[in-house]
């Protein structure tokens, strides 16, 4: 059994696959949620084939249910909780005056109501990881256009840097750091839309964000980054 334990969601590609990956190599048992079963078993199947132990769960992150199953399967498999990773979204680009309540509620559900109750729901593990050794950690996955709002990916830019912000006001004092990970173009299923315009080989890779996620690991308690800009060159904030 590993000594250590971390629970990734939106681990069945991209950002949170590769930090995922990194966890398994870092000594980490793993919990993996994602939406769709049969991507999120594929990814599962890649990480166990490299060695590493993997609970699986699928769920959406829109459904308080969901959230509390996918904590709840994490803390009967592994018992502790040392890195939380809030990494499952969407971002669906609208006008203002084209924003539908629907897509609205789906964003905001995903992106910022999620991280919100697996803070509540895993707080209880964070604190003893916490009280353990000092460097309990949670990692939120905001976005380049969270620091600095973007026109058509307004609602998708909204409120997570803020949170991690209270977050560490509110936990530091018990050994948990909260780190937002705000990334410009990632090279990932979720920039398919727009490899027109930039291509592939221009785009950040996973594996930048995820040797960024290595490196907060090892930190030390004294040490609390708040935030992590990853900008593609020219792409000023
Ligand atoms: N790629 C970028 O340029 C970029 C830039 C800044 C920030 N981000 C953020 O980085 C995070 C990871 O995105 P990515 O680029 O790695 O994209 P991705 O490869 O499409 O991964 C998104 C992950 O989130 C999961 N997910 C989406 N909606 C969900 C829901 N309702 N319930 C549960 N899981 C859900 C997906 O599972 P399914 O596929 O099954 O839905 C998938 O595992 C997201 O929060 C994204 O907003 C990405």
């Amino acid at each position: 059994m590993p000594d250590r334990a971390a629970l990734v969601t939106g681990a069945s590609s991209g950002i949170g696959l590769a930090i995922a990956r990194m966890l398994g190599e870092e000594g980490h048992g793993l919990t993996v949620a994602a939406r769709r079963p049969e991507k999120l078993a594929e990814a599962v199947t890649r990480l166990r084939d490299a060695g590493f132990e993997v609970e699986e769960v699928a769920g959406n992150m829109a459904e308080e249910a969901d959230v509390q199953r996918i904590v709840a399967a994490h803390r009967e498999r592994w018992g502790r909780l040392d890195v939380l990773v809030n990494n499952a979204g969407v971002g669906v680009g609208a006008a203002v005056a084209d924003t539908v309540t629907k897509r609205i509620d789906m964003q905001l559900d995903v992106n910022v109501r999620a991280i919100i109750l697996f803070y509540r729901e895993c707080a209880e593990l964070l604190r003893a990881a916490g009280a353990d050794h000092r460097n309990a950690l949670v990692v939120n996955t905001s976005s380049l256009s969270g620091k600095s709002g973007q026109t058509w990916l307004s609602v998708y830019s909204a409120a997570v840097i803020g949170w991690t912000q209270a977050m560490n006001k509110e936990l530091n004092g018990d050994g948990i750091k909260s780190v937002a990970l705000c990334p410009g173009f990632v090279d990932t299923p979720m920039t398919q839309f727009v490899r027109e315009h930039v291509s592939q080989d221009q785009m950040i890779r996973p594996e930048d964000i995820s040797e960024a996620v290595r490196f907060l690991l090892h930190t030390s308690p004294n040490c609390v980054v708040p935030e992590i800009v990853f900008q593609r060159p020219g792409e000023a904030i």
